[in-house]
């Protein structure tokens, strides 16, 4: 993600969300500033058609929804805050591309977290993610509907790994 990517993340993110979960653009600029290498995007023909916002945290944290990054000195798990693809691609497997993505270069976290939002639980346990407590109430309680904490190991045991036919253009 580039700083000119700005303004169709904005559109992808309208085309996304109901307005009670539109993040303020600046906002969305801070992010990319203080997480330049965890926030990426896929592009069509048209141009920036999808995106992932992402910060190295620790686990059991929830980013309240509309808030600054603050990515942790002694952090073990990437946090994917915000996937969205638009809905003219959607279906053609890029949320999954963009998720191995940035999996397959977090070296030295042991887990990725996030907040399952817009009833997407049986979306993200296609990408192996469970159902896990959090003690961060107060942040869930920010996102409209049901919001579900989520969690992957990313080592240890029975880790799915990414696929590397799910990397290929
Ligand atoms: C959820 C979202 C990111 C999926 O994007 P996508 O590019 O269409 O997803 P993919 O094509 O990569 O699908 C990956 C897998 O998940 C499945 N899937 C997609 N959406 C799903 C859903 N809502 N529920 C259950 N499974 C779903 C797909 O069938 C596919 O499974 P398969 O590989 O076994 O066929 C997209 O619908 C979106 O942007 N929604 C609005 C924003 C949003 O709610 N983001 C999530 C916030 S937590």
């Amino acid at each position: 993600m580039q700083p000119d990517d700005h303004a169709a993340v904005v559109l992808v993110q309208a085309a996304c969300y109901p307005p009670s979960m539109q993040e303020a653009s600046d906002v969305l600029r801070k992010r990319m500033r203080v997480a330049g290498d965890t926030c990426i995007v896929a592009e069509d023909d048209r141009g920036v058609c999808a995106y992932l916002f992402a910060y190295p945290s620790t686990l059991g944290m929830v980013t309240p929804l509309g808030a600054e990054f603050a990515p942790a000195a002694d952090a073990d798990t990437l946090y994917l805050h915000d996937l969205a693809v638009a809905p003219r691609v959607h279906g053609r497997g890029l949320a999954r591309r963009l998720v191995a993505y940035l999996l397959a270069r977090a070296q030295g976290l042991s887990a990725s977290a996030l907040v399952s939002v817009q009833d997407t639980a049986g979306f993200w346990t296609t990408l192996g993610y469970r159902p896990a407590n959090s003690a961060c109430a107060d942040a869930l309680a920010t996102y409209p509907g049901q919001a579900r904490y989520m969690v992957r190991p990313l080592t240890g045991p029975g880790v799915p790994s990414p696929s590397c036919s799910s990397l290929r253009p």
